[in-house]
């Protein structure tokens, strides 16, 4: 089976799609929903512990079953398949793509049972305080240390399921720069403070400089021989962490066919491990998993991260939208949005095709957001009644893991009263000035969860996964790769040098070189 490689644009669905664009494009939702009155039921799915409301979009009727076409006629169901079985569909790097299979318990590869039994135990010993450190006493902080995928996904998870958490402090250092790394270790107390260092390559010169830097920090009370109690690492390059010094037994592997942006699932994990307890990273990986048997099993019509991705191409190919919003309604998932940046940014900011054009339509959305209530007192206002047509994703829990009904009802109520708000605007009610007039009309996703729970947010996460795969496979890009990084990388090196020597003659530009020159 080969990944297909279907340019959208030449396909008939494309064609219909921007014939119907032109017939639909001036309809107001608010006349929609005057038309059918039953439209808010009828554009509700429910799967597991989900309602997505997708009935306050730009699309009549026709226009779904229009882009389910266009997602068949690009073969997304073979695509879908090609990844669930493991093909080398991230063709740019010669890898399959399996984080998948890091959650399906059914059919686990020998090497993630492995290395899960391992992360369960490990975590117990630490959290039950039988791992010491050398000086005997019980670990009572962690410390993750990487960044991009080996930082981004443990961070988001640890805060988001902070309910659930015992007793041990997580932090997390992810920049180069020395003072996030300072502030830190701030208070730490070597004798309980165990390091875990995550790089899936051990070649990022960001964690590599910080994990020196914590390590010399380390030896000033500490012995060589101590380093073993309170350093780990997650990473692929099991040569590269014995030769920074760390022991054989304490490195959690990580395999190639695991993106980094994707490896949350992995033992890049291990924090969320240790933070809320290994039964508790099941959990996450049982929700994820069973959103894998939703997307991998459902009809494009009834399959929550198809139509979300659907309707987002919809926006940016036809609409001409430029970004996203996503805002979570539960502080929990503070820092969802900056995960989700690097999943869906990394993975879709292409311009080459899978034939190897460069693309002559809109690939990657940008996406961005805050929590609810926050952002209502933030950007919202340029969501109603700016220039910009910008779909926003409105995340709710229908209940608090408190309880505390006073906000939660509050809580809801704003959720749904923006919305209501975006799509109802100040249509057909008199309004004394121009100013104060919302033209409404502001597609919006609702998805409403019965509760946040390890197993549901996994579930979310996934759901996001899916959608960003889904747009690359229509797209006809390459997700998985990530090449635009590597640039930056290659010549922060010689940036480097010419700081270190205040030398400047390799530098290539007057610009760098007097910012060179002013930075020494
Ligand atoms: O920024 C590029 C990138 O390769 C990400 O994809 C990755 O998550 C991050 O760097 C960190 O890489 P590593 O885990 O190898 O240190």
């Amino acid at each position: 089976m080969s990944f297909p490689k279907t340019d959208p644009t030449q396909t008939k669905a494309w064609k219909n799609l921007s014939d119907h664009f032109e017939v639909v494009k001036n309809v107001k939702m608010q006349e929609l929903f005057a038309q059918d009155l039953e439209r808010g039921k009828e554009m509700g799915l429910t799967w597991d512990d989900f309602y997505l409301d997708y009935s306050k979009n730009r699309i009549s009727k026709e226009t779904l079953p229009l882009l389910v076409d266009l997602a068949n006629e690009v073969h997304l169901k073979k695509a879908i398949e090609a990844q669930f079985q493991g093909e080398i569909i991230n063709e740019t790097e010669g890898r399959a793509v399996g984080h998948t299979s890091l959650r399906n318990f059914d059919q686990l590869p020998s090497e993630v049972k492995a290395t899960l039994e391992k992360m369960k135990s490990f975590s117990s010993d630490v959290i039950h305080g039988t791992w010491k450190g050398y000086t005997g006493k019980a670990i009572t902080h962690v410390v993750n240390v990487g960044i991009g995928g080996s930082d981004l996904g443990p961070d988001m998870v640890c805060e988001a399921l902070a309910y659930y958490r015992n007793h041990l402090e997580v932090r997390f250092v992810s920049n180069v720069d020395g003072d996030h790394v300072m502030e830190s270790l701030k208070g730490l107390d070597r004798e309980t403070t165990l390091f875990v260092i995550v790089s899936k390559t051990f070649t990022t010169q960001e964690t590599l400089t910080n994990a020196q830097t914590i390590r010399e920090w380390f030896l000033k009370n500490a012995s060589e021989k101590d380093v073993a109690q309170h350093f780990v690492a997650v990473s692929t390059n099991l040569q590269a962490v014995t030769d920074f010094g760390m022991a054989p037994e304490n490195i959690f592997p990580m395999w190639d066919w695991v993106g980094g942006r994707f490896s949350l699932w992995s033992a890049v994990g291990l924090s969320i491990s240790l933070s809320v307890g290994y039964d508790h990273f099941e959990q996450l990986l049982e929700g994820a998993h069973a959103m894998d048997i939703h997307f991998r099993k459902s009809e494009f019509s009834q399959n929550i991260p198809v139509i979300l991705a659907l309707l987002s191409i919809w926006y940016n190919n036809f609409y001409g939208a430029e970004s996203e919003c996503i805002v979570p309604y539960s502080q929990y998932l503070n820092k969802l949005v900056a995960y989700l940046q690097q999943g869906i940014m990394e993975s879709n900011g292409k311009s080459v095709d899978r034939n190897g054009h460069t693309v002559h339509y809109q690939t990657g959305t940008i996406v961005w957001g805050s929590t609810g209530t926050n952002a209502q007192h933030a950007f919202f206002q340029l969501i109603h009644q700016g220039t910009k047509l910008i779909p926003t994703d409105f995340i709710a829990f229908r209940e608090s893991l408190y309880g505390n009904l006073d906000h939660q009802n509050k809580l809801l109520a704003n959720c749904v009263a923006q919305t209501e708000a975006l799509l109802q605007g100040t249509y057909s009610t008199s309004v004394d000035n121009n100013f104060k007039v919302f033209e409404g009309n502001k597609p919006t996703n609702t998805l409403l969860i019965k509760k946040l729970t390890p197993y549901s947010l996994g579930s979310l996460i996934a759901m996001y996964e899916h959608k960003l795969f889904v747009q690359g496979v229509i797209w006809n890009i390459y997700s998985y790769d990530q090449w635009g990084v590597e640039l930056g990388k290659k010549l922060a090196k010689g940036t480097l040098s010419a700081i270190e020597s205040n030398d400047i003659s390799n530098v290539s530009n007057s610009s760098t070189q007097e910012l060179i020159k002013k930075m020494n």
